[in-house]
């Protein structure tokens, strides 16, 4: 169903490798209410090729851009201004990778390299955009900029690893600089905390059935899918959600102000009550 909530609005939206990504759901959605946009990716995810499809259905351009890249950044939004016609109204920052987590190695035994890389990728990366944006004044008053996040910035989850330390930091720079921009162009910054998705990135983190598993049970509503995140995306992008910003917006069916559900304990809680013993041997 479609409510054209976002015609006549421009954007760009970062990372969608393929289809199970949630930018991916997100331009399909973005285009279903009206809005036009740039679809931008690392040179490496446009050599992978599957963009180039999306682009072709959402009728976007594709513009290479390493996230990390300030000048990759300057050309994608001066580039994007010249093919939208115009100042943009939306960003949707998906983007996030960690070579540790890659590389499988484990949490008391981090490559400080890699751990760099994981901050810049996934977090100081939305900095960047948001400084180059604002120095072009690309975006228009109100517009709205999303970047996906995860629980793990809050709580503990054990083979999250540093991306844990990176989403505890993008949500940081999402209320720093949206008060920022919000005092001086009525930008607003928000991120969405989203339930475990089955996409290339969500598969990467170790254990990540039981994340998904776990939190599918815990939570009230079961885990929110990607086409669900875009739905709220595409919420924060229109006109529906002005005063909304500085924000770290759950979107996890409940899952975030649990503690244990009947579905744990009936359904999948095995411990026979002896592992406190084990664990004290
Ligand atoms: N999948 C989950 O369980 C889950 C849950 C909560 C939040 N998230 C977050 O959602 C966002 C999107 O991830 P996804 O699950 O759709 O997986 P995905 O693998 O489809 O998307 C990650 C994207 O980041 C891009 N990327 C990596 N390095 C980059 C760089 N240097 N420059 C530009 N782009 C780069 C990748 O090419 C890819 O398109 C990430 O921030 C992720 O942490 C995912």
């Amino acid at each position: 169903m479609t409510h054209n909530l976002l015609k006549g609005k421009k954007g760009i939206i970062f990372g969608a490798l393929d289809e199970n990504s949630i930018a991916w759901k997100v331009a399909e959605r973005a285009k279903e209410e009206g809005a036009d946009f740039v679809l931008t990716n690392a040179p490496i995810a446009l050599r992978k090729g599957d963009i180039f499809r999306l682009g072709e259905k959402t009728g976007s351009e594709v513009i290479s851009a390493d996230v990390t890249q300030v000048d990759d950044l300057e050309n994608l939004f001066q580039e994007s201004l010249k093919i939208l016609d115009g100042k943009i109204d939306f960003i949707l920052h998906s983007v996030g990778m960690s070579p540790n987590v890659r590389k499988g190695l484990h949490y008391t035994d981090l490559d400080y390299n890699y751990m760099m890389k994981t901050l810049d990728v996934s977090a100081v990366s939305l900095h960047k955009v948001l400084q180059t944006a604002i120095k072009l004044d690309a975006i228009n008053k109100w517009g709205s900029v999303v970047a996906l996040s995860y629980i793990a910035a809050q709580r503990t989850f054990s083979s999250y690893s540093d991306m844990a330390q990176a989403k505890a930091m993008l949500e940081s720079i999402a209320r720093s600089f949206g008060y920022h921009y919000g005092r001086r162009r009525k930008v607003r910054i928000n991120t969405v905390s989203q339930s475990p998705t089955v996409t290339t990135a969500g598969k990467g983190v170790g254990g990540f059935d039981a994340f998904y598993n776990y939190a599918h049970c815990m939570s009230p509503l079961g885990n929110a899918s990607s086409a669900q995140c875009a739905d709220y995306c595409i919420t924060l992008f229109s006109d529906l959600t002005r005063m909304v910003t500085m924000q770290n917006l759950f979107h996890d069916g409940g899952y975030s102000n649990m503690g244990i559900s009947d579905k744990l304990i009936d359904d999948c809680f095995v411990c026979q009550g002896d592992c406190h013993e084990r664990d004290n041997e």
